[in-house]
């Protein structure tokens, strides 16, 4: 009979051997997996090499070198020398419109202003209360517009605004507590390029970014929404201000900082503005004074290229997307690096084909590499349903967005699975692990030339600027949401700008700007009346 000390002796033999066998199969197992790994892994480096040159190839013409980057710096500053002398748009690429804003916020500003900013998909209306030294609070609400009312009739939107301005006062009890002869005053931000004759007159030159309403070109925008207030009898509203969001910017930003002198736009649309001496704008007809040296200019230098200058960067990618887009030839390097990040509703967008230029460019290059079945080879063939929907995607515009470039080029995780959810969201199912690799590196080559060429044209401005340190207001989604651009172009500028630069982001910036222009403005009429 067995004692328990043998029976403890067997169990603890067994157990050994239990031990003994699992740790074997478990280094085989081991052993094996790391193998697959290995020759995994190989198999995909080399097969990425391959796939590497070949990409590399449709990819290059992105690839900008500085000496290229310096090629555009130039050219776009004898834009802005032209533009500043004459109105001669049949040869000059840039609008280099004056503002009337020749002033700089001191802090001391006070009052309660009515800001409307209409520049993108929707439109805000803002409530803003300067309350002196720097203090200003803002209450805001987003309206959509509907999209037949950005194709329709001008006359309609401008209704379509004034009813919001109503409902924006009533919601939050604005008028209330007002003498019955109280009358806001209103800063408009309108995000396109307008001729100024004044502070509050401003004639729309052309639409850009996807609008398109009839009857606003070639008519002072600021009476367009003073008569849509005058409409509605119980709005007590005076437009006093028309201001472009980068102005807006730039004088919100100026507010906080000593050395602001440049406002930049980096969103759905691209665009400067800055301060230039008096001395160098020939095409100044204004009023030149002693206290008057310098005004803000509005560079719109989003139509950059309308001339051909920036014909030896552009690829046939940008040739096709500015030929599909509804304003071909026009605001050319904004089709290059401009990209709403975010969008309200798919519909709108499909139908109205917005400014998505970044994610539309990466489309057009995956079309590029399907069709030589370097991207989804086994796909487009196997499975004709799969294919199918591989076609949708493919065939509808502006269906890729920046966003969507910005969430790949920075998907570190190592199956790519970031960039394959999101694939499959727009109808690319089951991507493989190279197909997810290519995309990736195509929204990283798209992204980056944005980022560098943005830092080009800023660094052309700031250096215009002449000063020892200049700060630089930006604002919009593609500088504020994504890290990467951001970080590319801090990193090219760097390189391009040889004084102390720095960039800040904006917060609220067009609708605080606006309501700071509205505000000095207001100081001037007063003094001027009491003198
Ligand atoms: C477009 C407009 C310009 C605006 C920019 C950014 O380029 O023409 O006025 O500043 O978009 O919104």
């Amino acid at each position: 009979m067995a004692s328990s000390s043998d029976y403890i002796i067997e169990v603890r033999i067994d157990v050994l051997k239990t031990l003994k066998i699992f740790g074997i199969t478990a280094t085989a197992l081991t052993a094996i997996g790391l193998g697959a790994y290995y020759i995994h892994h190989r198999m995909q480096s080399s097969r990425r090499v391959i796939l590497q040159d070949e990409v590399k190839h449709v990819l290059e013409p992105f690839e900008l070198s500085d000496e290229q980057l310096r090629r555009v710096m130039a050219n776009l500053n004898t834009q802005m020398t032209n533009g500043l002398k004459s109105n001669d748009s049949e040869n000059n690429d840039l609008a280099m419109f004056p503002t009337f804003v020749n002033f700089r916020p001191n802090g001391q500003e006070s009052g309660e202003y009515l800001v409307v900013d209409l520049g993108g998909s929707n439109f805000r209306v803002s409530h803003v209360n300067i309350e002196g030294r720097n203090r200003l609070r803002l209450k805001n609400k987003i309206f959509l517009i509907p999209h037949s009312l950005l194709l329709g009739e001008g006359e309609k939107l401008f209704d379509y605004i004034a009813e919001c301005l109503q409902r924006f006062i009533d919601d939050n009890g604005l008028a209330t507590h007002k003498r019955a002869d109280y009358k806001f005053d209103l800063a408009f931000t309108f995000s396109f390029p307008c001729t100024q004759t004044s502070l509050s007159q401003a004639t729309l030159v052309s639409w850009t970014k996807g609008f398109s309403c009839t009857g606003v070109v070639g008519n002072d925008v600021v009476l367009l929404l003073q008569n849509a207030i005058d409409r509605r009898k119980t709005l007590q509203i005076q437009v006093v201000a028309l201001v472009n969001d980068t102005v807006g910017t730039l004088m919100a930003c100026s507010s906080l900082y000593r050395d602001c002198r440049v406002g930049v736009i980096l969103g759905t649309g691209t665009n400067a503005c800055y301060f230039e001496n008096l001395d160098n704008v020939p095409k100044w007809a204004g009023e030149r004074n002693q206290s008057t040296k310098q005004i803000v200019i509005n560079t719109e230098w989003g139509a950059l290229g309308k001339h051909g200058c920036l014909d030896f960067i552009r690829t046939k990618i940008d040739r096709e997307l500015d030929e599909s887009s509804l304003t071909p030839n026009q605001q050319i390097f904004e089709k290059m690096i401009s990209g709403k990040t975010f969008y309200i509703c798919k519909l709108v967008i499909f139908k109205r084909n917005l400014a998505l230029y970044l994610g539309e460019i990466v489309r057009l290059i995956i079309i590029d590499l399907v069709r030589s079945s370097i991207l989804f080879p086994d796909r487009m063939q196997k499975a004709p349903s799969r294919g199918r929907d591989y076609n949708i995607f493919l065939s509808l515009r502006g269906s890729f967005y920046a966003k969507h470039v910005a969430d790949i080029e920075c998907d570190k995780t190592e199956d790519l699975s970031v960039t394959a959810s999101i694939l499959t969201s727009i109808g690319i199912y089951d991507p493989s692990y190279d197909d997810c690799y290519i995309i990736r590196e195509v929204c990283k080559t798209v992204s980056l030339r944005a980022a560098k060429l943005a830092a080009a044209v800023i660094a052309v401005v700031v250096n215009r600027v002449n000063m020892p340190s200049v700060t630089v207001g930006v604002d919009g989604t593609l500088f504020r949401h994504h890290a990467r651009f951001r970080k590319n172009l801090i990193r090219t500028m760097s390189r391009l700008v040889p004084r102390t630069h720095r960039l800040v982001l904006s917060e609220d910036g067009s609708s605080k700007g606006s309501a700071l222009v509205a505000a000095v403005n207001r100081h001037n009429q007063e003094t001027l009346t009491s003198t």
